[in-house]
């Protein structure tokens, strides 16, 4: 295996490690060491990854294994399935889960494989024209009393304990008691459910306790619902997904005529570094502030949130937590963003809105839910295109690594974040806390 030169780009004499084209492969253990020394550069000195950390199967494997399994992953708003026996599935590394509101009021995240004979209790076309003892509103979501396998007709509750098991009368020692569908560990924080695979992460309240306060201004997101929902086959690692939604500086070429009149990308600014999630703050122009206001008082635009006071209504939030979960919250409505990690270079991303759900009463709710679909469908079409392409030029032998402006400090707090997993710590417990741009960017030396 050839040792991975650590080398300097033209402009900044060895400090970041660089690698040219595809066919210099690097191990996974070369990969960690590029990420740890990338991360440890200040921002002004710091700059992209390898490409092998967005193109290695094999790192994806151990980022599956150590990051990805190790953490909360998102899976669900409260609002999907707020009675008992409400559920749905969805595929997340590999496993095939069932989220379901138990007839106890606790929501679980069940394994959907059989504890029988391995068969997915909920196939594809379950639930479909009466398959499955649901009454599923769609393949993938539904209402049910009870779980049963297709194959053999074993019954399973709510909670995934077995219910009947038919003919096993003769199995010796065979019990229903300790016989269930798997169940990993379940928390939900202000409304969002996560599931940790491993089972060993912080508990929730704990992990996200700044961002249990930070979000506070947006009131009991518990309390609001889907207003729109949408899902993006992705072509690429879930690393650009998330690298690409956590930045600003991108407003001004792949959203020159969307985002970036309403939300300038050199005003906005990140907070300081905290070891759970990244915060920014993407301010509104004035005139667009001025302009929201006047379509609110004309029925065009949903009122502001109740809760907010004058300088969170001027702005956009963003909290990303890594690895897969970001919150957007605005004057009047709150994005949120789902990453599904699939494959090295395959992902899936399932946008929403949540809005209070005082706000089904409004006789303009149904025109101002057509204009928010279109404002989130519009500009995600704009960055699908942008990441396709970002991640074709990871394999490509023109590929070099790239330097960073500023405007992209939550891209450096990500990879902070990844090497930070690798040492199997979290950001700013075993390294000092980047500052605050506190809205005052300052110059930045550049030759
Ligand atoms: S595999 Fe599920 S009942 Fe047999
Ligand atoms: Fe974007």
């Amino acid at each position: 295996m050839p040792t991975h030169a650590i080398e300097g780009p033209p402009n900044v004499r060895n400090t970041i490690p660089i690698h040219r084209g595809r066919r210099q492969r690097l191990s996974v253990e070369e990969i960690i060491r590029d990420i740890q020394q990338t991360a440890d550069l200040p921002l002004e000195r710091s700059g992209t990854l390898p490409a092998e950390a967005y193109t290695s199967d094999a790192f994806f494997d151990w980022e599956a294994e150590n990051i990805l399994r190790k953490d909360w992953l998102c899976v669900a708003h409260v609002s999907q399935i707020p009675r008992a026996g409400d559920f749905f599935k969805l595929d997340l590394l590999g496993e095939p889960i069932l989220v379901v509101h138990g007839k106890d009021g606790v929501i679980r995240t069940l394994s959907r494989i059989c504890p029988h004979r391995a068969m997915d209790i909920m196939p594809p076309g379950f639930g479909a024209e009466g398959a499955g003892p649901a009454e599923a509103k769609d393949a993938d979501c539904g209402n049910t009393r009870i779980l049963m396998c297709p194959y053999h007709a074993w019954t399973f509750e709510l909670d995934g304990e077995l219910k009947g098991a038919p003919e096993m009368h003769k199995a010796e020692g065979f019990c229903r008691s300790g016989t269930a569908l798997m169940n990993f560990r379940t928390e939900v924080w202000n409304g969002f459910v996560f599931v940790n695979f491993d089972g060993g992460a912080e508990p929730l309240a704990e992990h996200f306790a700044d961002m249990t306060a930070r979000t506070a201004p947006w009131g009991d997101l518990a309390d609001m619902e889907l207003l729109v929902e949408r899902t993006w086959d992705c072509d690429f690692n879930w690393k650009v997904l998330f690298e690409n939604f956590s930045e600003c500086y991108h407003h001004i070429g792949a959203h020159a005529k969307t985002l970036q009149p309403l939300m300038p990308a050199k005003e906005c600014w990140t907070e300081q570094e905290n070891p759970a999630f990244i915060q920014e703050h993407l301010p509104l122009k004035e005139s667009v502030v001025a302009q929201l206001r006047e379509a609110i008082a004309g029925g065009v635009e949903f009122p502001l949130i109740d809760t907010l006071d004058a300088d969170h209504a001027a702005e956009w939030a963003l909290f990303c937590a890594p690895p897969c979960f970001m919150l957007f919250p605005g004057p009047n409505q709150v994005a949120w963003y789902r990453i599904e990690p699939l494959t090295t270079d395959k992902s899936r991303l399932t946008t929403s809105l949540l809005v209070p759900k005082s706000y089904r009463d409004l006789p303009q709710y149904e025109a101002c839910r057509a204009t928010a679909e279109k404002a989130l469908v519009d500009f995600h079409s704009e960055d699908m295109d942008i990441c396709v392409a970002v991640q074709r030029g990871f394999y490509g032998s023109g590929f070099q690594r790239g330097r960073m402006s500023h405007l992209e400090m939550p891209i450096w707090l990500i990879h902070r974040y990844l090497a930070a997993r690798t040492r199997g710590t979290r950001p700013t417990l075993d390294r000092p806390a980047a500052a605050s741009q506190n809205g005052r960017i300052g110059a930045v030396p550049a030759c």
